[in-house]
């Protein structure tokens, strides 16, 4: 396609190294989308013959038919997917094929192609996310009165209503849609048009193609126009910041999976068992999760250092933005189904929540607030005493709510016989009925919210 400058072939390796079609044959599709857009404009504005763009738009229309039934080629030599499909137009239409590249270069046709695919992939992404928020707000709608012990620092701290820890996590990734919404927003602007780098002298017109692609509008200036990634690095950022909160989440199964805890079983298809250990019965795609998501992150990693301090406007090292980005795509898709999957499926142990929020203390606040909010205690005070009742608890092997009357008073005498009422665990969550906070009624009313909000939306 471009050797007539040239008296030699490249030397294998340099093929080898050069060639991309390995990795961007899965934007064949966008590839063959892009190149209709540009050609149907080249006709519309005479640039080309009608009848020469609709022989190339039918010939580029028999190549998607074949790449759909036998896959794109793979030859190295045919360099990347933009080549393997002009020079296949070529066999089967002719010279006319060579028309199509006019007013174009493979530097803006590839930053269309990969804007299109990243633009479907984070499509997906939402629609992902959706589906492990679905999950949480149904389990959350089952649990929003089911007590666990709420932790800091990994020790029991509050009581909390595992309704309102799950809906923690659909808060989280409420923000990762809007992280990908907002990516969205961004890259949908079109590069086509921009050609090598300087634009072109024929009479194109880039709205056209950009409304025919789904782009609000052409990008400004071509230079920028073939040489930004930005859309991927954003793509990769919203990527890892939703993996990183599907780590977190995924260390949570993992541990509330765990004899200690016992807070969770995890349905039968999303645990696996050891070879050599029969009683086993493992979290293995919550630790793959969590896993995974440092990988997301080093593919956000490889692509800032692709692209950083790279002159404008295309370098080839830019043909590396790709590996990365699919990665990732990968690897997000499956933590999201898994996610999904084992968050509809795994059973609650409630009963063992419920007895380790009511073992650790947890209602300590609670008493101390009865302190301040009966007797009149200045807060700091009320921390001491309750310390002091909670050393005598503890020495003793038993809960706050065991003590006596006599004991409390011993401590500290403005203690009445009310203060045992705000120690269940139950009156410690719907006592924080604060705008967010853990009470149930609070926890109905942000399901119902988060309920219609995901009405609608595609999972
Ligand atoms: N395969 C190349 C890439 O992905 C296409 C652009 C090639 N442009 C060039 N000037 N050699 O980046």
């Amino acid at each position: 396609m471009w050797g007539g400058r040239f008296a030699e072939g490249p030397a294998a390796v340099m093929r080898e190294i050069n060639a991309s079609l390995p990795f961007d044959k899965r934007m064949w599709k966008q590839d063959i989308t892009g190149s209709i857009a540009h050609v149907r404009m080249l006709g519309a504005q005479a640039i080309i013959s009608e009848e020469d763009a609709a022989l190339i738009e039918q010939g580029l229309n028999q190549i998607a038919a074949e790449y759909e039934e036998q896959g794109p080629p793979s030859d190295l030599a045919l360099e990347d997917i933009h080549m393997a499909t002009e020079a296949r137009l070529a066999e089967i239409i002719g010279p006319v094929a060579g028309r199509l590249h006019t007013a174009r270069s493979r530097n803006d046709q590839v930053a269309t192609d990969f804007r299109l695919w990243v633009r479907d992939a984070m499509d997906q992404a939402d629609a992902g996310l959706v589906g492990v928020m679905q999950a949480l707000v149904s389990r959350a709608a089952e649990h929003v009165d089911a007590v666990m012990p709420g932790f800091t620092h990994l020790q029991s701290a509050q009581p909390v209503t595992l309704g309102h820890h799950l809906m923690a996590y659909h808060d989280m990734l409420a923000r990762d849609r809007s992280r990908f919404a907002n990516a969205r927003a961004r890259l949908n602007r079109s590069p086509l048009g921009s050609a090598a780098l300087a634009g072109t002298g024929f009479p194109i017109d880039r709205h056209a193609t950009a409304a025919a692609l789904g782009f609000d509008s052409p990008m400004t200036n071509s230079l920028d126009g073939v040489s930004d990634r930005d859309f991927a690095i954003e793509y990769l950022t919203a990527a890892t910041q939703t993996a990183l909160h599907l780590s977190r989440l995924a260390e949570e199964i993992v541990i509330w999976a765990s004899q200690p805890f016992r807070f969770v079983s995890l349905s039968d298809q999303w645990s696996t068992g050891s070879s050599i250990m029969p009683q086993k019965r493992n979290p293995d795609a919550a630790e793959l999760v969590r896993g995974h998501s440092g990988r997301i992150m080093g593919c956000l990693t490889s692509l800032m250092v692709t692209m950083k301090g790279l002159p404008l406007a295309y370098s080839k090292d830019m043909q590396d933005d790709k590996p990365p980005v699919f990665e990732a795509h990968d690897l997000l898709g499956l933590c999201l189904a898994a996610m999904s999957g084992m968050v509809e499926s795994m059973t609650f142990n409630i009963a063992n929540m419920r007895a380790l929020a009511e073992s650790g203390f947890a209602t300590a606040t609670d008493f101390a607030d009865w302190l301040v909010r009966e007797a009149g205690l200045p807060f700091r005070e009320a921390h001491h005493v309750t310390g002091r009742a909670v050393k005598l608890a503890e020495e003793r092997g038993v809960a706050l709510a065991a003590l006596s009357l006599e004991d409390l008073k011993a401590i500290d005498p403005r203690v009445e016989a009310g203060i045992f009422d705000v120690l269940t665990v139950d009156a410690s969550v719907a006592s924080r009925s604060s705008y967010g906070g853990t009470a149930p009624d609070q926890v109905r009313l942000r399901i119902a919210e988060a309920q219609a909000a995901l009405k609608g939306a595609r999972s």
